[in-house]
């Protein structure tokens, strides 16, 4: 832990280097960028061990979490990968083969035994010589280590900079930003080459804190997600903070290249039933990637009801791939829409206040949302057939959430405001 913590330093005080320095990304090649991946169609849901087990994950408790999600009903609902995060790695033998650590006899009946479930597993390495964790990283052993992942049947690798800045972008090319970039998207473009080698379908998931416009050239680089922000935590503060940063990144999100807020926090921590509630529906609003990253085998009856609401997962997992709009606040209140299949709409009103009833007096504007002033839609939290009128008066508890699923939405005529940019066709750049 105490290397994480100094190479969590180092990262963050690389991250206000470049923040300051306000980077612009190069364009991506139209060609490649337009390749239609095979996997991550919907955004990808499972589980991933390190938001409740962070360096303490075992093959056990890989093992009971895989057990669970197909006990829980998890299975069902959609999540199927099962993410080792870091902390497996073991040391290099004179091959420069990488072998596991102690917590991790053997990977390949590990993955056996995940696939034996109907599940996928994903598995974690970063392109420095070390992981955020301290753990062997994959420099110089990018493509040895891809075909040892598909050789174990890994379906999914999160690959996660950390070390790469000082060791290589810093050492490389002192206080040149431009270079130091070019360094980091060739080290993701060589482990995308070295996994679309091995032959299999491996989901690509970059790990950098969306730093340098990662939304602009990760689908360049193989990306399937790429992480927007730092780590996320099980606190509503960190959740509302990055849902903040979400805001405008709506148009690089498409079917094989999503956004990605960071895992699942549904579950942990000290979040409140409302927060939980809010945090899953959001997160489908942004057709996030729904990692969940709780204690499976002790999930609580009313979390495993949140993770497993089939109607909020069918907005994340919307064919048609469009992200959320942040469209208004008034007040701190906030009305997001998400376009979905069919012609059907997503509208999530959220109370981001802090005070109970704060949203008093709020009225929902649906002329701002381009909707006639009647629609009628689904409560996803009651399941109960919900009415909306233009200025009607909406409740909401602090940090709770309405989610409705409009399927036939009436727009405004004449008169209406303009229509919402989330109702616009999508331009990806
Ligand atoms: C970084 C990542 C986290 C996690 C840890 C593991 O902090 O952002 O999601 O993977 O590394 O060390």
């Amino acid at each position: 832990m105490r290397i994480a913590a100094s190479l969590s330093v180092a990262v963050l005080g690389f991250a206000s280097l470049i923040a300051a320095q306000a980077p612009t990304a190069p364009k991506v090649p139209a060609a490649k960028a337009a390749a239609a991946p095979a996997v991550a169609q919907t955004p990808p849901m499972g589980w991933n061990s390190w938001n409740f087990f962070f360096e303490k994950v075992t093959d056990k408790n890989i093992r009971d979490s895989a057990d669970q999600i197909v006990a829980s009903g998890m299975k069902d609902a959609g999540y199927i990968y099962v993410n080792i995060d870091d902390t497996w790695e073991g040391q290099r033998d004179a091959n420069g083969v990488l072998r596991t650590n102690a917590k991790f006899p053997d990977m390949k009946a590990l993955a056996d035994y995940v696939h034996s479930k109907g599940l996928k597993i994903g598995i974690y390495s970063g392109p420095g010589p070390k992981t955020c964790a301290g753990y062997e990283g994959s420099l110089g052993h990018e493509e040895q280590d891809a075909r040892m992942y598909a050789e174990w049947g890994i379906d999914y690798l999160k690959y996660d900079l950390c070390s790469f800045i000082p060791d290589v972008m810093m050492k490389q090319a002192p206080n040149d930003k431009a270079a130091q970039m070019k360094l980091m998207i060739a080290a993701y473009d060589k482990m995308d080459k070295a996994l679309k080698a091995t032959g299999r379908p491996i989901v690509f998931s970059l790990c950098q804190y969306g730093w340098d416009a990662v939304w602009e050239w990760a689908p360049s680089v193989g990306g399937n997600l790429w992480r927007t922000t730092g780590d996320i935590q099980p606190n509503w503060d960190r959740i509302y903070a990055i849902l903040s940063q979400q805001s405008g990144l709506e148009k690089y999100a498409r079917p094989g290249h999503w956004n990605d807020p960071d895992m699942l926090e549904v579950g942990n921590g000290k979040l409140s039933l409302e927060e939980n509630r809010t945090h899953f529906s959001m997160w489908a609003m942004l057709a996030a990637p729904l990692l969940a990253g709780n204690d499976l085998p002790n999930m609580k009856p009313e979390i495993k009801a949140i993770l497993t609401n089939r109607d909020v997962i069918a907005i994340d997992q919307d064919k048609l791939g469009r992200q959320a709009a942040h469209i208004y606040s008034d007040g701190e209140v906030e009305v997001w829409t998400r376009p979905l299949a069919g012609g059907a709409m997503a509208i999530a009103v959220m109370n981001a206040g802090d005070n109970r009833y704060s949203t008093h007096p709020f009225h929902l504007n649906l002329r701002r949302l381009g909707l006639a002033d009647t629609q009628t839609g689904k409560d996803l939290w009651t399941g109960k057939a919900v009415e909306l009128t233009d200025n009607m008066p909406l409740e909401l508890a602090s940090h709770d959430v309405l989610l409705v699923r409009v399927e036939k939405p009436v727009f405004a005529g004449k008169g209406a405001e303009s229509a919402p940019a989330a109702a616009k066709p999508a331009v990806a750049k």
